[in-house]
């Protein structure tokens, strides 16, 4: 259903709208209604920007035959780029602001569908090791593995998409290649679906994402994961990658033929400075222009041999420092939308187990904010204790703890506002 909220991130990066009237069989996922034929009272909300074709629907059923969008949300279809200057300094206040009209509840999961989905999340892992392998060893991928996996993440995304992207957190040091692939599909689907793809092309768009790389179990494994700088011709050699990932999936009878360009494209940049071929923008198709997002996003945010992976919202920032010259702008702004912001009184899990309420939002980073813990890791109620998410070990320079996802506090039957009062008051007595 549609969320009141205006879709404030739209504005800050768009300085120019004119509105736009066009009928609802043209109406596309994100779009922003400013209005339309019928009277908002006699609809069951207020307009706001379209968050599935549930709402397409919705509006069809109630006798909408127009409605008038912003100006540039004609331009999403064909990813043309909008106007105006990015101001990165807003994006956290914008994320915040979202964030407190956000109804969490709507779409939170439960500890046992977060435990489901982390079962497939490993297994998945696993299965794409074993299958990159395979291919290393001159073996073919297995069709079936690929599809089943591909399969269960789209699965899981229509019924859990924010939990759906959220997995992706969880990073694994020691198989990289393997887990990349795996985030890369995940979020392929996940800008996809924020995009109003079927889940036909989600399924495409995941496969291009999990073979994306395919084409690094070519490449030597001193010079794939070597520690310190690469010289010219180990980097002309990696660059290849591109290409051998071509070569391999196109002898794949099963593999999509659409899902070639998110293998051969997700190193070109809108400016025309990629490889292989220094397409610029228009050249680039969506596949493509989704699958290098996704991948520079995912690659910055994981600990690699020579760097520590960045905090989400840095790396959000640095998405959209680069939009406009690396990437789509309008595709950057679809994309930060998903990765989600918690507002106060959101009960989360913790990536120690442990159970706890946002209790102070953190302007300078809105993914690491103050949280109240409530149980321990077993998820044994403790007494409350307040912990700030930004806090991390000096030696290390990891965070102590971070939230892996929202929960569904109402099915917990944890009431956070009250108990977020009664800790103030019980603080307030001992003071
Ligand atoms: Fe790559």
């Amino acid at each position: 259903m549609f969320i009141i909220n205006y879709n404030a991130a739209m504005s800050s990066i768009v300085k120019r709208a004119i509105m736009h009237r066009i009928h609802v069989d043209d109406l596309k996922v994100g779009m922003n209604i400013l209005s339309c034929d019928k009277a908002w009272l006699k609809l069951p909300f207020f307009g706001g920007s379209v968050k599935s074709i549930n709402d397409i629907t919705t509006l069809k059923n109630y006798g909408v035959r127009y409605v008038f969008i912003k100006k540039e949300d004609v331009e999403i279809d064909n990813f043309g780029e909008s106007e105006g200057e990015l101001d990165t300094k807003s994006i956290n206040d914008t994320l915040l602001r979202e964030a407190k009209q956000r109804d969490v509840g709507e779409f939170a999961p439960t500890i046992e569908e977060v435990e489901y989905l982390q079962r497939i999340h490993s297994f998945a892992q696993k299965a794409t090791k074993n299958m990159f392998l395979d291919v290393r060893s001159g073996k073919t991928a297995d069709s079936e593995t690929a599809k089943f996996i591909v399969n269960s993440f789209v699965d899981s995304c229509f019924k859990k998409p924010a939990l759906t992207a959220s997995l992706t957190r969880l990073k694994s040091f020691d198989d990289y290649t393997f887990t990349h692939s795996i985030n890369v599909s995940v979020l392929n689907i996940s800008l996809g679906k924020k995009l109003g793809m079927d889940s036909d092309e989600l399924k495409i768009i995941g496969l291009g994402g999990l073979f994306h790389d395919i084409g690094k179990m070519m490449i030597p494994d001193n010079v794939l994961n070597k520690p310190g700088k690469l010289t010219d011709s180990e980097y002309e050699l990696i660059k290849k990658h591109v290409e051998y990932g071509y070569d391999i999936v196109k002898q794949y009878k099963w593999f999509p033929e659409a899902a070639y360009k998110c293998v051969l494209q997700h190193h070109e940049r809108s400016d025309g400075a990629g490889y292989p071929e220094g397409l610029k923008d228009h050249e680039i198709t969506k596949y493509g222009k989704i699958s290098a997002i996704v991948d520079v996003y995912d690659a910055i945010t994981s600990d690699r041999i020579y760097h520590k992976g960045m905090i989400p919202s840095k790396a959000m920032k640095l998405l959209f420092g680069w939009s406009g010259t690396h990437f789509n702008k309008i595709l950057v702004k679809f994309f930060v939308d998903i990765l989600g912001i918690y507002p106060v009184g959101t009960l989360v899990l913790l990536d120690t187990g442990e159970l706890a309420i946002v209790f102070e939002t953190n302007k300078k980073d809105p993914t690491r904010p103050v949280v109240m813990v409530i149980t321990d890791c077993e998820k044994r109620k403790c007494e409350p204790y307040l912990f700030d998410l930004e806090s991390y070990n000096v030696v290390t320079n990891i965070a102590y703890k971070s939230i892996i996802c929202p929960l569904n506090d109402k099915k917990y039957g944890i009431n956070t506002n009250e108990t977020i009062d009664r800790f103030l008051t019980s603080s307030y007595f001992e003071v």
